[in-house]
Order: C-alpha cells, then sequence, then structure tokens
C-alpha cells in the first residue's frame, strides 16, 4: 500500500455512514468515534447519534451544521473518518478538524494521508487555519498533528490545541 496515493475521501451517504458504523462497532473503541453518549458501548443513544451526525454533515461547510465529514478509503476498504467544521468566532477563517481510523488500519501512514487530504480541502474551501484538539495521553494524535505542520499548546484542562495555519 501507498498511502499517498490509495487513500482516498468520500462523502458519506447513508451506505457509507453504514459502513462506517460496522467498521467503529468492529475496529475502534465508541468513544474515539462518538460522544460518550448513553452510557457504554454502541447503545440506542450513540447509535442515533452518529447517524445523525452524519446526514446533517452531509450539508458541507456552508450547510446549516457548518460541517462536512468524508468517509477514509484505503482502495476499496472503508478506514475511518474524518470531518471539518467551521469555527465561526475565530476571527480568521478557521475549521476544527477530528479524525478516527479502525484499529487495524493505524500506524500505516494513512492518519497521515487522510489529514493532508483534509487540509488540502480546507485550503481550496479558502479557510486559512485548522485546528483540532486531543488528550494530553494521544501521543499517535499529537505526532500525526505535529507532522502536518501544527503548532502544539498543552493546555492545564489535560487537553491539546493544535493549530496548522493553511
Ligand atoms: C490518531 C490516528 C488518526 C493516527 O493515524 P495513523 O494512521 O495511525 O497515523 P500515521 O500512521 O499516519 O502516523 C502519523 C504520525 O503519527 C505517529 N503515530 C501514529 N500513531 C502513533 C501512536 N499510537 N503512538 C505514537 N506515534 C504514533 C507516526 O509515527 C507518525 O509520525 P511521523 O510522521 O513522525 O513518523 C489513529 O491512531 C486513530 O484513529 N486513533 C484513534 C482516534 C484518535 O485518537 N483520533 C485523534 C483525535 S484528534
Amino acid at each position: 500500500m501507498n498511502p499517498s496515493t490509495d487513500v482516498t475521501l468520500a462523502d458519506v451517504d447513508g451506505a457509507v455512514a453504514h459502513r462506517l458504523l460496522q467498521l467503529a462497532k468492529g475496529d475502534a473503541s465508541p468513544d474515539e468515534v462518538a460522544p460518550p453518549l448513553g452510557g457504554p458501548g454502541w447503545n440506542l443513544d450513540r447509535t442515533a447519534w452518529f447517524y445523525g451526525y452524519h446526514r446533517a454533515a452531509a450539508g458541507g461547510l456552508d450547510g446549516p451544521a457548518a460541517e462536512k465529514s468524508w468517509a477514509v478509503f484505503v482502495g476499496a476498504d472503508i478506514a475511518g473518518s474524518v470531518r471539518l467544521k467551521r469555527e465561526p468566532g475565530a476571527g480568521i477563517l478557521t475549521a476544527e478538524t477530528g479524525i478516527w481510523l479502525g484499529r487495524s488500519f493505524r500506524s500505516r501512514g494513512i492518519g497521515r494521508a487522510a489529514l493532508d487530504l483534509v487540509l488540502a480541502k480546507a485550503r481550496k474551501a479558502g479557510l486559512k487555519r485548522v485546528t483540532a484538539r486531543t488528550l494530553a495521553g494521544n501521543g499517535g494524535a499529537q505526532r500525526l498533528l505535529a507532522a502536518a505542520g501544527a503548532a502544539l499548546t498543552y493546555d492545564d484542562d489535560g487537553t491539546v490545541l493544535a493549530v496548522v495555519e493553511l
């Protein structure tokens, strides 16, 4: 596999959302994919959030949710998801990003390739800055973001803010 050529981003329609949820259930922790709703595991609340989130994000950065999600594909295999959401109060044109991959797709350069693709989408949309927030204990996410050129700020609440100037 060559991540720089085999990794693509695809829109999330209903069928793709279903495939993403199967991947999330079988190959990721629920907390990596969805907020902690309704207790542990993939309960009804989390599942409803998941489908509702991707449906709303299908409207794109200029839609009502000001957000866009994509599925990350490696060849024909669905590997995870990445998103962009506008941050209207930030002063310059800014969006927040987030990414998760199935465990079996991690540590092969796929995250790096997917983040590069989403930064290219952000540039194309005229954005000037992309941010991400992760936990201080998430070394993988910090390495990934630093490798994409992010400046990292460690906050007192145990989170890290990553800022990429485009
Ligand atoms: C974070 C995540 C997207 C990284 O994707 P990935 O495909 O595994 O990352 P890559 O293989 O492209 O590696 C990118 C960089 O991060 C480093 N890295 C990746 N996972 C790592 C880990 N667990 N520990 C330390 N470094 C790690 C790689 O060495 C590489 O660094 P380099 O470019 O300096 O060599 C993936 O691990 C994941 O989905 N994690 C769960 C969800 C999550 O934490 N999302 C981030 C929220 S902002």
